[in-house]
């Protein structure tokens, strides 16, 4: 055999050695990170003192979306109070939005709407909203 297909194939062969080696070692980087990932404790919900917001916020009429737990919570203001309520739809997990206009939260994906109890009133959710406990202090609402 000539010398130089041997020099040839062990060259090729040490490169793919390298390469595999590499890509062993960013596999085993990825799962360890996965596996360091799912050992560890999730993070602490913030707790319900951690979200107070001033109700000069949202004005007679007006709403404000809000994230508390990881979830939108829809806050409104119907002119007799503030109330909140999980912004999700319980149909198919939207978010929904305030119409003052009808007085209506309104689901935009399947025309869900629900009055301002959270009652459903129209559209395919199976359920009301969920309502969420608030408090409201010296002008500052806090969750409950
Ligand atoms: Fe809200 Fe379907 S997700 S009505």
């Amino acid at each position: 055999m000539p010398d130089q297909f041997i020099k040839t194939a062990k060259t090729d062969r040490r490169s793919f050695l390298w390469i595999m080696g590499a890509l062993l070692l960013g596999a085993a980087a990825a799962t360890g990170n996965a596996v360091i990932r799912y050992l560890m404790p999730p993070q602490k919900p913030k707790s319900a003192k951690e979200l107070s917001i001033p109700t000069a916020q949202i004005p007679p009429g007006s709403s404000l979306i809000v994230e508390y737990r990881g979830s939108p919570v829809i806050l409104v203001n119907s002119g007799g109070g503030i109330s909140a309520f999980s912004a999700v739809c319980t149909h198919l997990g939207c978010v929904v939005k305030w119409v003052s206009g009808e007085k209506i939260f309104y689901c935009p994906c399947h025309a869900g709407k629900f009055d301002l109890s959270g009652k459903v009133t129209a559209g395919p959710p199976p359920e009301p909203l969920h309502k969420i406990d608030i408090e409201v202090t010296d002008g500052i609402i806090t969750f409950i």
